[in-house]
């Protein structure tokens, strides 16, 4: 009971640090304007002279700062009530002021501006037209309209940050769930889900903190307008975004006709375990669509324990946990929040796969599921023969099983650090939801 109260109140702290780290972005962005300015100060008169045309820019730079800080409060104001005011700043046992702000938190915000351009701008359209496009395509391959009821196919996007591929998905009549657990994608991506009222309303400038590679400070003024399209869901549409970490999240087997991961796989210390919970929460017969590249994010961390397996191997282990590849490309030309004047172009040669988990696989309990109402309707009525499943649960012997305990309670306790920044509960049309299932 003590351990529930402590969480909650350190959740509570968590997110306060986020709305605080949000409110200092003017002051600690300019502030790093000012030490350039410093700098400029000690160089020699000549020197000074000759950087006369940076020292401006510095101060149109500082323009733009003023521009993009202009969004936080509009965005801050309805920050709480993604949780039902669960995280009220009500001056009890914390608040805003002696939680503080985050370390990393500067650069948190800053990729916010980024990820808006991704998702929200037309500059951003093609980016989503590399990364996005690909997956909503096989989405609607997979689920034609003359043989579903698409508002009853539930495809789940893990990793969603700013949540337009689910929006996306979503607008062609799915069902539709983003899940993420970084606060600062989650409280943008609340506000422009839920109370942004018209295309272009905003101007940001997503690249004014890059200072290398530019040939003009033009091009590191470049400014985008967001959103590019009403991103307001309709009444009928079925679209919801949680909060929480995928793996605490979905626990739930056989729940999703289709699950669709776009940069997120390497995303994980262990990417197995975030195979093994797609491969969980599917229903028998539904697909895996994947997008991107290993960039294995925990790698360079010190105290974190990842792997980093090659794409060869991340599909021995596909097909080892039971999936079927239906689907395989490398080399998809991919961009991720780049900006597109830069002297730098960072370019992924992704993968991309589509996965099936089969119709008989055992759901976990060792029961077989084969008369899933979803496996008929694909199937036009007619049911495939059944196959010997990849690999059943029985074949595990003890050491698996208790490797994979192993691996949960590992897991548990990294989560159980990770969970401070978030909270489970649907963003988009509803209150909070405790459990954050579907
Ligand atoms: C590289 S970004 C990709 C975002 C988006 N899919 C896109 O393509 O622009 C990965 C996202 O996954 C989120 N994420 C990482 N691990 C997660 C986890 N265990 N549960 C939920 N979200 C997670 C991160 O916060 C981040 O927003």
């Amino acid at each position: 009971m003590n351990q529930e109260i402590n969480g909650a109140k350190e959740e509570k702290a968590y997110f306060l640090s986020v709305l605080s780290t949000f409110k200092s972005y003017r002051d600690q962005s300019l502030l790093r304007i000012e030490h350039k300015e410093k700098c400029l100060a000690t160089l020699p008169s000549y020197h000074k002279k000759w950087l006369s045309k940076y020292k401006k820019d510095l101060e149109t730079f500082k323009d733009c700062i003023e521009k993009n800080s202009k969004f936080i409060p509009i965005v801050l104001q309805h920050a709480h009530t993604i949780f039902d005011n669960v995280y009220s700043n009500d001056g009890s046992s914390h608040s805003e002021i002696n939680v503080g702000t985050l370390s990393e938190g500067l650069d948190k915000v800053q990729s916010v501006f980024k990820q808006l351009m991704r998702d929200w701008s037309a500059l951003g359209a093609a980016e989503r037209n590399q990364c996005y496009q690909p997956i909503i395509d096989e989405i609607i391959l997979q689920f034609p309209a003359e043989k579903f009821d698409r508002s009853n196919i539930n495809v789940l996007v893990p990793g969603a940050g700013l949540g337009r591929l689910a929006f996306e998905i979503a607008s062609r009549g799915f069902a539709c769930q983003g899940n993420e657990f970084n606060l600062f994608m989650l409280i943008v991506s609340y506000y422009v889900l839920n109370h942004c009222k018209n295309v272009d309303e905003y101007t940001i400038y997503p690249w004014i903190h890059q200072y290398c590679n530019n040939l003009t400070a033009e091009h590191q003024m470049t400014s985008v307008r967001f959103p590019d399209v009403k991103p307001m869901p309709t009444p009928e549409s079925k679209f919801s975004m949680t909060a929480g970490d995928f793996l605490e999240v979905y626990t739930d087997s056989d729940q999703w006709h289709c699950v669709a991961t776009c940069f997120f796989i390497d995303c994980a210390p262990n990417v197995v375990q975030f195979i093994e919970t797609i491969h969980h929460i599917l229903k028998p017969g539904g697909v895996w669509i994947n997008l991107g590249p290993l960039l294995y994010h925990y790698s360079d961390m010190k105290n974190e324990k990842s792997v980093e397996p090659s794409f060869e191997v991340v599909c021995e282990v596909i097909k080892n946990i039971g999936f079927e590849m239906e689907k395989c490309k490398t080399g998809l030309k991919t961009k991720y929040c780049q900006n597109p004047k830069s002297m730098l172009q960072y370019e992924y040669d992704s993968v991309y796969f589509v996965c099936r988990k089969p119709i008989e696989v055992s759901n976990g309990n060792g029961l077989l599921d084969g008369n899933d109402e979803f496996m008929s309707s694909r199937e036009g009525g007619k049911k495939k023969p059944l196959k010997q499943p990849k690999k059943e649960q029985k074949d595990l012997d003890e050491s698996d099983l208790a490797h994979k305990q192993k691996l949960k309670e590992q897991q548990k306790a990294l989560q159980e650090a990770k969970a401070k920044a978030a909270q489970k509960g649907p963003l988009v049309g509803g209150g909070i939801k405790k459990s954050g299932k579907k």
